[in-house]
């Protein structure tokens, strides 16, 4: 007989029973009873239950995944695994100690969920790219390494630039803002850093950051495309059954939300924050020109227990460049995406196009607008009214999958005190 052919375990020809195949992996899990070894193993692709036994004697029946298991008569061994370390790729105790996982991440990524999340998270680029090339967007990759701030000078990570100061982009939104008259609409998949001093569960120093440019919208334009795009996504990585199964698996109570999204004003965020008697940091009730913090937007989101598109937030404690609504100055045409379980997904605005009012902004700031030249010179030559948003692809996920930590979404998270492996 010839040898036959080696398969990954996804693909097809190996459901069909009774074929002779030749199968490459690696050993997930392994069990010896008094004649007979079963293995799973895996090729990263799938899962393959493997009888170990005496060909000539019917292996017992016993329920195999995917109702398909193999009978193994020959095996040979690639690579010896120390052994030692067993525990964290299969079964992750409850108890482990956190930090050991993370030092071992390059192993836990073995691990069933871990690995399914990397899958889901895959999937998930793969709908946004979809979702944004079907409206005819253009993927751009703006630089990482920059000399100006988008969200504020306190994250700014910085570095030696040929004897120059430079920082890691914290956000490529105004790279994107200058491409809407060359290329129309674009979109990024970027890692932005964030030197974040706070340890929470969801904030990162380095996070992937889809972000969308828009040109010649309105502020409902924008929501009414956040809301589209968010809802494709869903559709799109649902309709891929392997990935709806994984979903399933981390997620069982997940139903894709319904449409439209609830629309809340800032303002009524902080009267609905007043009634349920949901204090601001400092232990105080909500005011207007409160920041809503991490704690109690989580909690809101949780009560009300849907997606939120809170809008028009103060302009004091939102970015420069955001556009002020028309019918009160003193908010912006600003809208957060918020998730249960996880708060802020998503951050959007309208941005201000005029130029004199961009340059007031950089005054009131205090920020010396010269670094920004190629930015505020949109406003010079041929400006036009435009909006879009960055979504933190780490918390989406771990809103999908129902993930405790954005830590757990990310390939090799980035966090304070963490920059291994
Ligand atoms: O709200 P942010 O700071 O908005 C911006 O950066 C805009 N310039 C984006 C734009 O309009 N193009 O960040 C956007 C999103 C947040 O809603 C959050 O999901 C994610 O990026 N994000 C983080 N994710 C993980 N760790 C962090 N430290 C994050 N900071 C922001
Ligand atoms: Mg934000």
């Amino acid at each position: 007989v010839t040898d036959p052919a080696i398969i990954k375990l996804r693909t097809p020809e190996s459901d069909e029973a009774g074929t002779r195949v030749r199968v490459l992996g690696r050993v997930h899990r392994a069990r010896a009873q008094k004649d007979v070894v079963f293995i799973t193993l895996t090729d990263g692709y799938g899962y393959l239950q493997c009888v170990l036994t005496d060909a000539r004697r019917a292996p017992p029946k016993q329920h195999a995944p995917n109702d398909r298991e193999l009978h193994a008569d020959f095996f040979e061994i690639i690579g010896k695994a120390a052994g030692d370390k067993e525990a964290i790729t299969t079964r992750v105790a409850p108890d482990a100690d956190p930090q050991t996982l993370y030092d071992n991440r390059h192993l836990v990524l073995r691990g069933e969920t871990s690995s399914s999340v990397m899958k889901v998270r895959a999937a998930t680029l793969r709908a946004f790219r979809k979702a944004f090339e079907e409206t005819r967007m253009l993927e751009v990759t703006p630089p990482a390494m920059v000399q100006t701030q988008v969200e504020g000078g306190s994250t700014l990570f910085g570095f030696d630039y040929y004897g120059e100061n430079a920082y890691l982009t914290q956000s490529s939104q105004l790279y994107l803002e200058t491409c809407l008259p060359s290329l129309g609409d674009v979109y990024c998949v970027c890692p932005s850093f964030r030197a974040e001093k706070s340890l929470t569960r969801r904030h990162l120093s380095e996070y992937t950051h889809i972000e969308a440019e828009l040109d010649f919208i309105t502020f409902t334009d924008l929501l009414d495309h956040l809301e589209d795009v968010i809802c494709r996504v869903i559709d799109y990585t649902l309709a891929e059954p392997e990935i709806a199964g994984y979903i399933k698996q981390l997620n069982p109570d997940f139903k894709p939300p319904s449409r439209p999204f609830r629309r809340m004003k800032y303002d009524d965020a902080i009267q609905w924050l007043i009634e349920h008697e949901i204090p601001n940091e400092e232990g105080q009730p909500h005011q207007f020109g409160d920041d809503i913090a991490e704690a109690a937007e989580r909690r809101m989101t949780d009560i009300i227990n849907q997606p939120i598109f809170l809008t028009h937030f103060p302009a004091n404690i939102k970015a420069f460049y955001m556009k002020k609504a028309p019918e009160d100055r003193r908010v912006t045409e600003s809208v957060d995406v918020l998730m249960p379980g996880v708060g802020e997904i998503v951050g959007g605005s309208m941005r201000m196009d005029d130029w004199d009012e961009l340059m007031a902004a950089y005054k009131h700031e205090g920020m010396d607008p010269s670094p920004y030249y190629w930015y505020t010179d949109q406003r010079k030559y041929g400006t036009s009214p435009h909006g879009g948003y960055g979504l933190g692809l780490e918390r989406f996920l771990a809103w999908l999958c129902a993930r405790y930590t954005v830590r757990d979404c990310s390939l090799y998270p980035r966090y304070t005190g963490r920059c291994t492996p």
